[in-house]
């Protein structure tokens, strides 16, 4: 039975002041934790057995998430990574827990238009020792990315290349059979950023003359690792994955609720509230009388909104937003409160650290 690793470490540097108290992978988009649409994409491609590899993070914060996995349809294991000391690092952790079977790696950070269950179909039909997935990207220095000879062959990886050999970027999904894979590992030296790369293996199992395939992912793949990916990914989740209305919370009379909208259970969107959809509102969350959310915003578990509008946007858990006027392609993080005690100007876009309280003033110096 072929199994899951997600990679759930990492110290989210770029989404800092976000991920100071989390890890990033929990961050909630579309109405739950990017690394939930993950585990999810596993399950929907026949995965039920799925080790997650825990960083520094607050990782209890992620066991107490998901704990066995039982209600997502998954049996989950979780190892502790500790230090990161690169993916390959990571992967390697799991080879126990893999034993002989195929597996297949995601990065909890990534997510894929149409999951990937194709792409896992296609690897159990086939013999080859990994495969991987491309994407082609405006700028492809950020990611690992493939390197082709004149006749089209794929010939190896170089991670974050400062001239890329071609556009098209390691996606975060990989698919191996062992034992080759923890082979290369076992060899590897750390890169110039001090970590193992599961690129480097990659490129150990091309050179030894094994099987690595490849597939060219259709539909967008998003690696969140800017605030900027974060809402990109809303979007396109809210686009692509909400398919229908679902209101199951309180509306109550002088409300408006229109288009694509979810509303869950013990959420409240009082008399005098508008909500446009594609939108998403999360338990506990009240959106109270004279605000707005507007198309591709999220709001999270608890959060309160008074008198505010606010469109393609993500705000988290317990969030409080008062009086704020108008905000905009903005992520406020969880616990956080932007209020404003007068009329403020129109228009902010915000990167919200976790539990930080914003005032906002009329402009000019006092
Ligand atoms: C990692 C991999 C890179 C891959 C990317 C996909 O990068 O090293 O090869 O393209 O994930 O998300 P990192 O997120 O560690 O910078």
């Amino acid at each position: 039975m072929v199994k899951g690793v997600v990679l759930h470490g990492g110290l989210g540097t770029r989404l800092r002041p976000l991920t100071h108290t989390g890890p990033k992978q929990l961050i909630r988009v579309a109405g739950k934790p990017v690394s939930q649409w993950v585990l999810e994409d596993l399950r929907d491609a026949g995965v039920r057995e799925v080790a997650v590899i825990l960083g520094t993070l607050s990782p209890l914060r992620v066991v107490e998430y998901y704990g066995d996995g039982g209600w997502l349809g998954l049996d989950i294991t979780y190892i502790y990574q500790g230090y990161p000391y690169g993916l390959a690092h990571a992967v390697y952790l799991a080879k126990d827990y893999v034993g002989d079977e195929p597996f297949v790696v995601y990065l909890g950070d990534n997510i894929l238009a149409g999951g990937i269950r194709r792409y896992v179909e296609r690897f159990l039909e086939s013999d080859a020792d990994a495969m991987v997935l491309l994407a082609e990207v405006e700028d492809p220095r950020r990611f690992g990315v493939a390197r082709f000879d004149e006749s089209g062959r794929l010939v190896g990886f170089v991670e974050k290349p400062r001239v890329p050999p071609s556009r098209y970027a390691l996606v975060g999904v990989y698919m191996f059979r062992p034992p080759h894979i923890f082979r290369a590992i076992e060899g590897l030296r750390p890169s110039w950023r001090g970590e193992l790369e599961i690129t480097d293996a990659l490129q150990r199992l091309i050179d030894w003359g094994l099987r690595v395939e490849y597939a060219v992912v259709r539909g967008w793949w998003k690696d969140t690792g800017t605030p900027r990916d974060i809402l990109d990914a809303n979007r396109l989740l809210l686009d692509e994955r909400l398919r229908e209305r679902r209101v199951l919370g309180r509306v109550e009379p002088g409300a408006v609720v229109e288009g694509r909208v979810v509303v869950e259970e013990g959420a409240v969107v009082e008399a005098g509230a508008v909500v446009r959809g594609p939108a998403y509102i999360c338990s506990g969350a009240v959106i109270g009388s004279g605000s707005y959310v507007g198309p591709y915003t999220s709001i999270g578990r608890g959060s309160r909104l008074e008198r505010v509008e606010i469109e393609n946007s993500v705000v988290m858990d317990d969030v409080v937003l008062r009086d704020a006027g108008r905000i905009v392609d903005s992520l406020v993080g969880a616990g956080a409160a932007v209020e404003a005690s007068e009329a403020v100007p129109r228009g902010h876009r915000l990167v919200v650290g976790e539990r930080a309280v914003v005032a906002l003033e009329r402009g000019g110096a006092r």
